[in-house]
């Protein structure tokens, strides 16, 4: 079975039956319903969506549908969209905020940076100046940015090109280190926006602390039924709650091997994933994918505002996205963040100051490629009349 990612070793043996028994049989007549594949049909249309050097000018649709391929917690896709003829409106869809995981938006916050980032690299490509206000009615109104568009010549830019490749990476990394020149071109990105930092943990001493951070809380987190439950309700077992709900968390996108996806996709079902197996799978994984990174950032501000970590957000699309264009695959790994007040002190050594706030930690290496998560998209799903 699988958590937030991979296959407990009870389901792997069930499993691995199953397959015989199928396979024996000649019985494949599952493989239409996304079995043995991963990433097809509507709920995966808007990253196979044609993306030429030079899109089309004035497109707002074009804009938000690069928006909305952005990372975001748990892929609840928390926005909604209005378009304007010179100007797009960015707002919280507070009904898909992650209400245990999440009790102070942080994520929510951080998720629809990243969908700005996003907009404001299309918009440009399409040939927009952007002018982005953020929070123009304060931090509790759905109301998150105002894009303001005036036209310009279009600048499509390396960065925008990898919206489409870009996806987070949960399987095995192999550890390889990352060269001196991108860790310099990556140290450079996080200067970007005077109000954040980026921290950096490169060598094994820097790393075993962040690791062993995230692996106890999400020990913790494993444990904790309303946090559990909530990430249970964003999970998706088959192609036909992917298609209904066109969001959540897949088995695919769990970063486990192709056989192990087959596996887990034939064994697994709601008690599996309501159940005490899904918190060790948790665990499991995680402690793969802390050992097997090859460094791990973390993105700080001054303070935890709204607009910190939307800024943060776009700071992090941005990081990803130039990643992704180097052949360095990523993860962002959240658990001790995770309202954990807990772990505050912990946190404060990690980033070496207690009068800052961390807001998005990751990890980062190389790895083989893994299926996209679904998307929303459809004008109906995230525009607003
Ligand atoms: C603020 C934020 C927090 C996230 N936290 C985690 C996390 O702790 N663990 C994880 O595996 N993925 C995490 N993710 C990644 C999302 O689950 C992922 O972006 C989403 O499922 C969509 O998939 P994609 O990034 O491949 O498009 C986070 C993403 C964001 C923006």
């Amino acid at each position: 079975m699988t958590s937030r990612h991979g296959l407990s070793r009870k389901a792997f043996i069930a499993g691995t039956g199953a397959t015989l028994i199928l396979a024996g049989g000649g019985m494949l007549w599952r493989a239409e319903g996304g079995i043995f594949t991963a990433e097809e049909g509507p709920a995966y249309e808007l990253w196979k969506q044609p993306w030429p050097e030079k899109p089309a000018a004035n497109d707002l649709i074009g804009i938000v549908s690069a928006a909305t391929l952005a990372a975001n917690p748990h892929n609840s896709q928390p926005w909604l969209f209005k378009m304007e003829k010179d100007r797009i409106q960015l707002f919280a869809d507070r009904s898909r905020k992650l209400k245990a995981i999440d009790p102070d938006e942080r994520e929510l916050m951080l998720g629809l940076g990243c969908a700005l980032e996003n907009l404001s690299l299309a918009a440009q490509a399409r040939g927009y100046k952007v002018d982005i206000t953020l929070l123009p009615q304060g931090p509790e109104n759905d109301l998150v940015t105002t894009i303001l568009l005036q036209s310009a010549e279009p600048s499509p830019s390396p960065l925008y090109n990898m919206i489409p490749k870009r996806r987070t990476n949960r399987s095995k990394f192999s550890g390889k280190p990352i060269p001196e020149k991108d860790l310099a071109g990556l140290s450079q990105l996080g200067q970007a926006d005077p109000a954040l930092r980026l921290h950096l943990y490169v060598k094994e001493i820097e790393r075993r602390p962040v690791g062993d951070l995230l692996v106890r809380a999400c020990e913790i987190q494993a444990g904790d039924r309303a946090q559990h439950a909530e990430t249970a309700s964003w999970f998706r077992k088959n192609d036909e709650e992917i298609l209904k709900h066109k969001d959540g968390i897949t088995i695919d996108a769990g970063g486990s091997p192709y056989l192990m996806r087959i596996i887990a996709k034939l064994v697994i079902s709601d008690k599996m994933i309501h159940g005490p197996s899904f918190g060790k799978v948790f665990v499991k994984n995680t402690k793969m994918q802390v050992e097997s990174a090859s460094a791990f950032g973390i993105i700080s501000a001054e303070t935890k505002t709204h607009e910190a970590c939307l800024r943060a957000g776009r700071l992090f699309q941005r990081i990803h996205l130039w990643a992704t264009s180097r052949g360095i695959t990523l993860q962002p790994m959240n658990y001790f963040l995770e309202n954990r007040p807990d772990m505050k002190d912990d946190v404060a050594a990690l980033i070496g100051s207690s009068d800052r706030a961390a807001l998005i930690p990751f990890r980062l290496g190389y790895g083989p490629d893994v299926p996209h998560s679904p998307r929303r998209g459809g004008v109906k799903d995230v525009v607003m009349a």
